[in-house]
C-alpha cells in the first residue's frame, strides 16, 4: 500500500507530521515552563539546550497517531499531546545519559548535554526529565499505561546493560544482539503505539496490533541507527560516525560480517576491533571488510522485513472509519521513512 502513495500525496503527508511535530514541541515548551519553575537555572539551560535541539519527534508522534487511530475524543486534544511528550522526555532523559554511556562527544550536530555542561548536568537533567515523563504517564494515562511504561523503561535499562555485557564479546550472536535492541530501543517504541491505544480506547486486538508495529518499527529503526553510525553522515546524522566501531559496540553489520567471513578477513577484523589504536585508524579497512561480506546489505533487508511484519497488522484498521485512513497512512509513510532515513 506503501509504494500507492503518489508523489504529492507523500507531500501532504509530511506536512501532516510537520504539523503534529510543531504541535509537539509547543506542548513541550508550555509543559516545561510549568514543570522547571523555581528550580534551579542550570536546570533550564539545560533543558533548552538537550531538548530544542532538532530531535525527530518520533515517539510522541506515534503515540498521537496510535491514539487517533484508536479512536481518541479529538475534545481531549490538549491532553493527549501532553501525554505524547511524556514519551520525549524519557527519550531526552536517556539520550543525556546514554551519552554518559557512550562517551559521544556529538548529538543532534552539537557537543551531548554530558560534553557541554559535564556529567553531573547531564545525568541531574535526565533524572528531572524521568520523573516529569512519569508524572505525565501516570496523571493522563491512569496505572495501566504507568504499567507498559515502566515495563518499557526497565526493560531499556535491561537492554543498555546487555549491550554492555556484549562490548569486546566478538563471538555474539544475531539472538543476543536483538535482545539488546528489543530492550534498549524496541519495546519503548512499541509502548508508544501501547498507550496510543489505551488511551484511545482500542480493542485488546488493535492494541496488540499497536505494539507489534511499533516493536517492528522500533527494531527496524534501531538497525538503521546502527547502520547510520557506519555509513551516515555526521553533517545529517549529528552524531559522529565510527563510534559504535570505535567503542567495540556489537552491532548487526559486524556481526553478520564476522560470521560469513574467510579465517584471514576475520582474523583482521578482529584485530582491528581490539586494538585501541587500529579501531580508530583501521575504521576504513574495517568498513570494506564488512561490504565485502554483505553486513551492511543484509543488515538492511533483515529490518525491511522486520517492518513488513510489523505493517501488516495495520490492516485490521483499515476497514473501520475513513478517518482511519490517514493515520495509517502515516505509520505505512513513517514505517517507509525509518528504512531509508538519514539522520
Ligand atoms: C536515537 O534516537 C537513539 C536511538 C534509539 C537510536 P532518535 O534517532 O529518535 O533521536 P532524535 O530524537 O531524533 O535525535
Ligand atoms: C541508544 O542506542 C539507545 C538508548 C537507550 C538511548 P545508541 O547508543 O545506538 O543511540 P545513539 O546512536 O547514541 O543515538
Ligand atoms: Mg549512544
Ligand atoms: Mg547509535
Amino acid at each position: 500500500m506503501a509504494d500507492a502513495v503518489t508523489a504529492s500525496s507523500k507531500e501532504q503527508l509530511m506536512s501532516a507530521i510537520a504539523s503534529e511535530v510543531a504541535k509537539i514541541e509547543q506542548a513541550m515548551h508550555v509543559d516545561l515552563a510549568v514543570a522547571t519553575k523555581g528550580t534551579d537555572p542550570l536546570l533550564n539551560e539545560v533543558l533548552e539546550y538537550g531538548m530544542f535541539n532538532g530531535g525527530k519527534r518520533l515517539r510522541p508522534l506515534l503515540v498521537v497517531l496510535a491514539a487517533r487511530l484508536s479512536g481518541f475524543d479529538k475534545s481531549k486534544n490538549e491532553e493527549l499531546y501532553k501525554l505524547a511528550i511524556a514519551f520525549e522526555y524519557l527519550h531526552g532523559a536517556t539520550l543525556f545519559h546514554d551519552d554518559v554511556i557512550d562517551q559521544a562527544d556529538l548529538r543532534r550536530g552539537k557537543p551531548s548535554v554530558y560534553k557541554d555542561f559535564g556529567e553531573i548536568a547531564a545525568i541531574l537533567g535526565g533524572d528531572f526529565l524521568h520523573a516529569r515523563s512519569m508524572f505525565l504517564i501516570g496523571s493522563l494515562g491512569g496505572t495501566p499505561a504507568l504499567e507498559v511504561f515502566c515495563h518499557a523503561t526497565g526493560s531499556m535499562v535491561d537492554g543498555e546493560f546487555l549491550q554492555l555485557r556484549n562490548a569486546q564479546n566478538y563471538n555474539l550472536s544475531e539472538q543476543d544482539y536483538f535482545l539488546a535492541v528489543q530492550g534498549k530501543t524496541a519495546l519503548l517504541i512499541g509502548a508508544t503505539c501501547e498507550i496510543g491505544a489505551i488511551v484511545g480506547g482500542a480493542t485488546s486486538s488493535q492494541q496488540q496490533a499497536l505494539a507489534e508495529y511499533g516493536i517492528g518499527l522500533g527494531t527496524a529503526f534501531q538497525i538503521v541507527d546502527d547502520l547510520l553510525d557506519y555509513q551516515g553522515d555526521a553533517d545529517r546524522t549529528g552524531k559522529t560516525v565510527g563510534n559504535d566501531f570505535q567503542e567495540g559496540k556489537m552491532t548487526l553489520p559486524l556481526i553478520l560480517a564476522l560470521k560469513s567471513a574467510n579465517s584471514v578477513d576475520k582474523e583482521r577484523l578482529l584485530y582491528l576491533l581490539a586494538n585501541r589504536d587500529a579501531c580508530k585508524t583501521g575504521f576504513s579497512e574495517a568498513y570494506d571488510l564488512i561490504d565485502k561480506y554483505d553486513g551492511f546489505v543484509r543488515s538492511r533487508s533483515r529490518a525491511e522485513s522486520i517492518m513488513a511484519k510489523g505493517v501488516a497488522g495495520l490492516d485490521m484498521f483499515l476497514s473501520e472509519e475513513k478517518e482511519n485512513s490517514a493515520s495509517v497512512s502515516i505509520l505505512h509513510a513513517l514505517a517507509e521513512y525509518v528504512l531509508v532515513r538519514q539522520k
